[in-house]
């Protein structure tokens, strides 16, 4: 039997495309690291429960953290025709130490062995993006103290609404980043559970010791029951999906700094680090590197739903189909690692126009709203006001001027309660400053915020202004 394991059982080899079509060794030999843990915890805890004698059990362990060496050097020899990376590293162990290597696999099967090692490395992936994304955050913290004085228009429609300080924008995108990295960490929590001992698909009759070995592993507990721990894999679809609602978020920021890179927006300039030029026209400076950060979210959408597909209608327990969670998997996250780098990046490094985003409140009467406030206060019924003040943002849209400008006859002459006062209301800083409850963009607020996301990035361990300046981003000292 030339390339087939375990041949007892067949007459012949395994057709030749078969066995190509089926090895899956290229994508998962990146869980080397957590198949060796897995298997030095397994082995060790059948020492210690006298199912393996100890001089075979130090054997086995010295076996697999040479081959662990190995793999880290580089220098381990990956075979397809040995099919996945739990073969080629018994196999392996097995030519390093001899027979005694086959005894690794004593009460244990693949299919625990296999979802043990997505757990860990799905766990730790988890961990690690979170990191990722709070590393965004701080950018996004710094840039946001640097962003209080400035105000721009709200939008709802891609119309201006009302005005906002850039601070409660970034701020908007801090909120859903945050989010982002809590969900990681979800579900690298309840993931946190050990398959190991499942077996195939209904345990061993070893008398083994899975807590040992959960603990050895760094797992909060064992599974409950062991079919459903080899044959689900609702925790990749839990975690892809959090990436997915991290990827969407940072499809639709990127999406805003397309829209204010612009010449008809211009409120940023995108450094020329995160912009290409056109092979054609000379004058274009392109947010590509925004643009595919935008692109990128359909894969990693593409990539949960090839995982929803693959589990629906599986019967239980383990089938072969489960071994295409990797692909997905391993690209979705390294797909959104690439981009919460890049974005910080940009981001850090992007120049802010205030007058831009200044100038662009001066049109669009998004002061309409505070007129009518100025009359609902004075005890027009908010309604009735909406009315009064479409008639003037008619009536200077007509004579082509901003709101400002009508002069108070004009004004009165629509309702005799305006006074020299609604001036002053008419101020976009009055308005912003108006709006100062909790959740609002007034300037006290914005800081309160900043402060807030500040303390809670430090908190979990990022030290907020040296990692805004790693990418980037000027930091200047926070009053
Ligand atoms: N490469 C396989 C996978 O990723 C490992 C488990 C194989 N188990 C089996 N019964 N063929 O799912």
């Amino acid at each position: 039997m030339a390339n087939r394991s375990w041949g007892g059982r067949f007459e012949r080899d395994l057709d030749k495309k078969a066995a190509q079509f089926s090895a899956s060794v290229d994508v998962d030999k990146r869980l080397a690291p957590q198949d060796i843990r897995g298997s030095i915890a397994h082995v060790r805890m059948l020492g210690e429960r006298g199912i393996i004698p100890a001089e075979e059990v130090r054997r086995i362990i010295r076996g697999l953290e040479a081959i662990g060496l190995e793999v880290e050097q580089g220098r381990f020899h990956w075979d397809s025709a040995k099919e996945d990376v739990h073969m080629n590293i018994e196999a392996a162990l097995i030519d390093k130490i001899g027979e005694v290597g086959g005894k690794l696999h004593t009460g244990r099967s693949r299919n625990d062995q296999v979802v043990t090692d997505m757990r860990l490395w799905t766990r730790e992936a988890c961990h690690f993006t979170g990191s990722r994304v709070a590393e965004l955050l701080a950018v996004l913290a710094v840039r946001s103290a640097g962003a209080i004085d400035i105000l721009l228009p709200g939008y709802t429609h891609l119309q201006r609404a009302q005005p906002i300080r850039l601070a409660h924008h970034l701020l908007a995108w801090c909120e859903m980043l945050e989010r982002d990295r809590d969900r990681l960490f979800d579900a690298a929590k309840r993931m946190n559970l050990s398959p190991l001992g499942s077996g195939a698909l209904a345990t061993t009759t070893y008398e083994i010791d899975r807590r040992a070995t959960a603990k050895e592993l760094g797992f909060d507990g064992i599974t409950r029951n062991s079919l459903d721990a080899v044959a689900d894999r609702d925790f990749l679809i839990e975690s892809v999906a959090a990436l997915v609602n991290c990827a969407v978020h940072m499809s639709r920021i990127s999406e805003e700094l397309v829209l204010w890179s612009s010449q008809e927006f211009g409120f940023i300039k995108m450094s020329d680090a995160f912009t290409t030029g056109s092979s054609m026209m000379p004058q274009k400076k392109n947010p590509d590197m925004a643009e595919l950060v935008r692109g990128k979210s359909g894969r990693v959408a593409g990539h949960l739903v090839a995982l929803i597909v693959l589990l629906k209608g599986l019967p239980l327990a383990y089938n072969r189909d489960l071994q295409e969670d990797k692909p997905a998997t391993f690209d979705a996250f390294d797909t959104v690692n690439a981009c919460l780098e890049i974005l910080a990046g940009s981001i850090a490094t992007a120049e802010f126009n205030s007058e831009r985003m200044r100038a662009a409140l001066a049109k669009g009467f998004i002061e309409a709203t505070e007129l009518a406030d100025y009359l609902a206060v004075r005890g027009v019924p908010f309604r009735k006001a909406h009315e009064i003040v479409g008639r003037l943002v008619r009536l200077a849209s007509k004579q082509g001027k901003h709101l400002s400008r009508l002069t108070l006859e004009e004004l009165r002459a629509e309702h005799e309660g305006f006074s020299t006062d609604v001036y002053r209301a008419l101020d976009p800083e009055t308005a912003v400053e108006r709006r100062r409850i909790a959740g609002g963009p007034a300037r006290a607020r914005v800081k309160k915020e900043i402060a807030a996301l500040r303390k809670r990035l430090q908190r979990s361990g990022i030290d907020v202004d040296r990692t805004a300046a790693r990418f980037g981003a000027k930091v200047s000292r926070p009053d």
